[in-house]
């Protein structure tokens, strides 16, 4: 009887994983087939208010083991803002779907802006990035999302999170602040401390590393904890777990905290509802606890999304 009760059980999983798995392949079926049409529509049009454009590689550098910076020359320089991104597209026909990277530096005066990125593996669109030079060109939309509100952080003391490959966009972040105690709090997994010179010129730099090999062994909060920081309003990027965490610190200290999520994204515009996040609120438009990460953030008020 309970050998049977059992069987069932497993059968009931079994139908509900391959179920969630046909469910996932559809919705990647899906932003594929967005990506091809928003791709068409883009090429004739502005989607969105945003257009598609030839931006020209001004250089490249490889910062660190499979960390790339490259500067580009495009329109979007002129608008962007810190916390804002970029959909890049590579020139292979058989990856449609842009790779969405936050803006790591701003140029306006020069017209540049400066993507730093991590080459996620092998026939990846970021290895194909990272093949790029000086004069060649690299099709792209931007600036996208809203970005980090700048105003908050006036008379404040602040702290500027970013953990992993959400360390970059906090380098015009912490150009662009304007407070009382401007304390840069940045987790690395190794030695390799990319940006850490440019950091220590815009602020007082804290850095946390995996191994221990420098700063604080462990993550960023290990470091605020380790040298006793402060602050009354947090911005941070990185990756969800670093995200959970720096919220319920900012929750139990009653810290006003922003955060920028990295969410999957297919055509990072907005119409293909590829990269939803659940929010405590409901969206008035649509009616559901849901928000596009591309559209409506990629920064929220942390106390107002589920992560
Ligand atoms: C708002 C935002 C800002 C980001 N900023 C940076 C940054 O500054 N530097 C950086 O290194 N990375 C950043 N990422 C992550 C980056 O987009 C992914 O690493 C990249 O898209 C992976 O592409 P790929 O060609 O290497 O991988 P593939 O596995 O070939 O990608 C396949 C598809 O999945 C999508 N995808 C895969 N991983 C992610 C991911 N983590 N987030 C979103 N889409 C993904 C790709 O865009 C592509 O459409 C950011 C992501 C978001 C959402
Ligand atoms: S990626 Fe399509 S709606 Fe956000």
């Amino acid at each position: 009887m309970l050998e049977e009760r059992i069987a069932e059980e497993r059968a009931a999983e079994e139908r509900i994983i391959e179920e969630r798995a046909a469910e996932e392949r559809i919705i990647e079926e899906r932003a594929a087939e967005e990506g091809i049409i928003e791709e068409r529509a883009a090429e004739k049009k502005d989607i969105a208010g945003k257009r598609k454009e030839n931006a020209a590689v001004v250089s490249q550098e490889e910062l660190a083991e499979g960390i790339f910076s490259m500067w580009i020359h495009t329109e979007a320089a002129q608008s962007a803002k810190p916390g804002q991104f970029i959909s890049m597209y590579t020139n292979d026909n058989s990856k449609l779907l842009p790779r969405p990277v936050s803006i790591c530096e701003i140029d306006r005066k020069a017209g540049n802006l400066r993507a730093v990125y991590r080459v996620t593996g092998k026939n990846t669109g970021t290895e194909q990035f990272s093949r790029l030079r000086g004069g060649d060109t690299i099709p792209i939309i931007g600036p996208l999302g809203n970005g980090f509100p700048l105003e908050k952080a006036q008379g404040k003391k602040v702290f500027l999170i970013g953990g992993g490959i959400g360390v970059p966009p906090i380098l015009e972040l912490a150009k662009q602040t304007v407070c009382v105690k401007k304390q840069i709090v940045v987790g690395y997994r190794d030695k390799n401390t990319f940006l850490r010179e440019e950091f220590e010129e815009n602020g007082v730099l804290y850095i946390s590393t995996e191994d221990g090999s420098v700063g604080t062994r462990g993550n960023v909060l290990d470091a605020v904890r380790e040298n006793a920081l402060e602050a009354d309003v947090i911005y941070a990027c990185g990756p969800a777990p670093m995200l959970r965490a720096v919220k319920s610190y900012a929750e139990e200290r009653n810290i006003v905290c922003y955060v920028s999520l990295e969410e999957r994204m297919a055509c990072g515009i907005g119409a293909c509802l590829g990269c939803v996040c659940k929010t405590i609120e409901r969206d008035l438009h649509s009616n559901v606890h849901n928000r596009r990460i591309c559209k409506d953030g990629p920064v929220f008020l942390a106390t107002e999304v589920e992560l």
